[in-house]
């Protein structure tokens, strides 16, 4: 009997205590879950307000647009930062860095008389990578990360306006300046260009393919010599 009593003391006491949090979870569902929306979407709607991750993307526009605005004499006074290292003067001396007469479109690393580092040696793969006005503008924005190793001591110009301006002026350091890209063009010229020295040299290939075949039927006499020694 008495323990009779005391189950039901304690059934009556845990289903209270079961009833008790359960109204508890329901009501902190109800009540609770429309306070943490609020400052969730308080906080979402603030990070893209700040622009602070958004902008670094925006920073990657295109150096054709840019230069389509760029203005080569506020260039020139920025080419001061660089005239520390750098002549810009046709035939000019090589100073801390090589002479950048007629860098657009240039090879890397291929001024005479200039030691490169062994970064920018890797970097212009034999003269075959040139100072495009892309290369130009991430090489300009921050050296060090875009080519490895390199020995130019320079900061970088983290504004692309003040890239665009100073490639605009390294522009005209020619007596033929380069065309300008197109602007909202640049990504599709560059495979178009590529596209047609390859067609130039895919009939060169067969040609020199079908020229080792002869010689090897040619070999095959020669083999009988071999035994003859
Ligand atoms: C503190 C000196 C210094 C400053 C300032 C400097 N450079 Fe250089 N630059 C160098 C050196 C040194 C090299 C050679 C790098 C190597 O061999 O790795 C170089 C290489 C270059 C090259 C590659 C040249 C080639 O023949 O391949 C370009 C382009 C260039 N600099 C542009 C600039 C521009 C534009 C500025 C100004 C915004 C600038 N540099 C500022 C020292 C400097």
């Amino acid at each position: 009997m008495d323990s009779n009593e005391v189950n039901k003391l304690l059934g009556g006491f845990l289903g209270t205590c079961f009833i008790v949090f359960s109204i508890g979870l329901v009501s902190d569902g109800l009540f609770a879950s429309p306070a943490p929306e609020k400052p969730g979407f308080a906080i979402e709607a603030q990070e893209p307000t700040e622009g602070g991750p958004a902008a670094p993307a925006a920073a990657e526009k295109p150096i054709a647009d840019l230069l389509a605005t760029a203005n080569a004499e506020a260039g020139a006074a920025i080419f001061k930062k660089c005239q520390a290292c750098h002549s810009g003067e046709k035939g000019g001396p090589n100073k801390v860095g090589p002479d950048l007469w007629d860098i657009v479109d240039r090879p890397v690393a291929e001024h005479e008389g200039f030691a490169y580092s062994a970064g920018m040696k890797d970097f212009s793969q034999g003269g075959q990578e040139h100072w495009t006005y892309e290369n130009l503008n991430h090489f300009i924005t921050a050296p060090k990360k875009f080519v490895k190793g390199t020995a130019m001591g320079f900061a970088g110009l983290p504004k692309e306006e003040d890239r665009a301006n100073v490639i605009a002026y390294l522009r005209t350091l020619s007596d033929n300046p380069k065309p300008l890209p197109q602007p909202g063009a640049s990504a599709e010229a560059k495979p178009a260009e590529g596209a047609k020295p390859a067609e130039g040299a895919a009939p060169a290939k067969p040609a020199e393919g079908a020229a080792p075949a002869k010689p090897a039927e040619g070999t095959a006499p020669a083999k009988p010599a071999a035994p003859a020694q």
